[in-house]
């Protein structure tokens, strides 16, 4: 049954939170253990959906996955893998992209790899073509049949000279996943880098990689012929930690958050400060709350790291509906990642979607047909709504919109956000919200 989410808004949310380590990051490194001839130990790990349906594919191919849910330590043993059936491959996916990521581990273990339909949040096409591109230069076939991706690598897989269209996350973990134990050397220009990128590549260097990261986006890998397993703690989850902050500026609240480290967070801590919200870092954690008085609108562009991320928008977003003025926000990493603001619009928020850039860099999607900069009027009294969750990270921000609004909101699809969100039911409660939980 659908779990159906009751929020009384207008309460401050005040007290403390715990986040633990990066949904973009834990799933990965328990990939790259497929390519160790040893177990591997991860700890930070968090309680999302993401973890579970990795931690199923994993099984499906005979590693041994065992985890503390309250330590949050993991342990991998991959020392008897085997090729899965493409149905359990397919059951246990889900609606996640992770899948892509087993081809280059695969294939080294087992010469084959099967990806079935992929999903992930539903902000644009989401395509897997510079994925399938660079597995190709690799010396991988790629078959597609009705079922999937079939993929093999008949001949081994061999280093080589890449270059991305786009600075893209997925495609680089793919590229780093591959390369390690392909022979010979890769170069890939174009790199994407941001924090969960050297996350990964540290764990990799553990295991006995050998890359090296240039400054101009440059990366290189030496192929080498084994590798062994890591015992790695996890970077905090950075998109976390600014939905929590975002959360304590809309409602007026002061959260801290236990885990929280200011180093991954530049940007994203530049625009806070500038649109109105304070924070405050130690040793364990950082804390965030709103200034006092009007909040300032700005002009905002998202950008690949280091620049302000595409997952602090939509949190962004619901701050901007309160600030004093007219703001933009340019999106330029994904074309369709304005969704959720037709619920805050319905909230009374006034929001205009527009297919021009609206900021200083033009982006790859201002020639076509995409609603992807928007102008945001404040400030507005938000009122409550029905909401069905559209993705992971416009979801959270309706709640943050809701636990602000005036009156109640009844929230539908909040599934979703358990896929990167550990817990965040309790952690809103715990933060003093009126909320309730029911079936239907
Ligand atoms: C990762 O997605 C994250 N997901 C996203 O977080 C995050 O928003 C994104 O990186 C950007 O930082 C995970 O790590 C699981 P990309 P990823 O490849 O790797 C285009 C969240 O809510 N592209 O960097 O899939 C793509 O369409 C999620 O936590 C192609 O055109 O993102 C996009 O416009 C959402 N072809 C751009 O590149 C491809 O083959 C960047 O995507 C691959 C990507």
């Amino acid at each position: 049954m659908a779990k159906l989410l009751t929020i009384q808004g207008g309460k401050p949310l005040r007290g403390e939170v715990h986040v633990r380590g990066a949904k973009n990051l834990v799933p990965k490194s328990m990939v790259a253990s497929l390519l160790g001839s040893e177990p591997s130990e991860l700890r930070n790990v968090p309680e999302i959906k993401d973890v579970e349906i990795v931690t199923n594919l994993l099984s499906i191919h005979g590693v041994k996955v065992d985890r503390d849910a309250a330590s949050g330590v993991m342990t991998l043993d991959p020392r008897e893998t085997y090729s899965a059936e493409h149905t359990e491959i397919d059951t246990h996916a889900g609606d996640s992209r992770i899948p892509i990521l087993f081809c280059g581990p695969l294939m080294h273990k087992n010469g084959e790899a099967f990806i079935p339909d992929l999903g992930g949040c539903r902000i644009g096409d989401r395509p897997i073509n510079y994925h399938l591109e660079v597995l190709r230069n690799f010396g991988a076939v790629v078959d597609k049949r009705p079922t999937g991706i079939h993929i093999s690598a008949p001949k081994g897989l061999r280093g080589a000279k890449l270059e991305l269209p786009f600075p893209s996350v997925g495609a680089t973990e793919q590229v780093l996943l591959t390369a390690v134990l392909a022979e010979g050397i890769t170069e890939l220009k174009n790199s994407a880098v941001e924090p969960e990128i050297h996350d990964l590549i540290a764990i990799l260097q553990q295991m006995g990689a050998i890359i090296t990261v240039y400054t101009d986006r440059t990366i290189r890998i030496e192929g080498v012929s084994r590798l062994s397993g890591f015992r790695h703690r996890s970077i905090p989850d950075r998109n976390e930690t600014a939905s929590w902050a975002s959360a304590a500026l809309v409602t007026e609240g002061d959260i801290y958050v236990r885990g929280a480290a200011q180093r991954d967070l530049t940007a994203f801590l530049n625009t806070y400060r500038k649109i109105g919200g304070e924070f405050e870092v130690d040793d364990d954690g950082m804390r965030f709350w709103h200034a006092g008085g009007p909040l300032n609108p700005l002009v905002l562009e998202t950008d690949v790291h280091p620049g302000f991320m595409t997952d602090w928008q939509q949190p962004m977003v619901v701050a901007l509906t309160q600030a004093n003025g007219v703001s933009i926000v340019h999106e330029t990493v994904y074309e369709n990642r304005f969704g959720f603001t037709e619920a805050l619009t319905r909230m009374g928020s006034s929001i205009q979607l527009h297919r021009e850039c609206l900021g200083s860099n033009p982006c790859r999607f201002g020639q076509r047909n995409f609603l992807h900069s928007a102008v945001i009027s404040g400030p507005v009294t938000l009122h409550g709504a029905d909401i069905d969750v559209p993705d992971l990270r416009g979801g959270f921000s309706h709640l943050i919109a809701a636990l602000a609004a005036n009156g109640t909101s009844n929230v539908t699809g909040i599934e979703i956000i358990s896929r990167g969100y550990e817990h965040f039911i309790d952690k809103i409660a715990g933060l003093g919200a009126d909320i309730s939980i029911s079936e239907r």
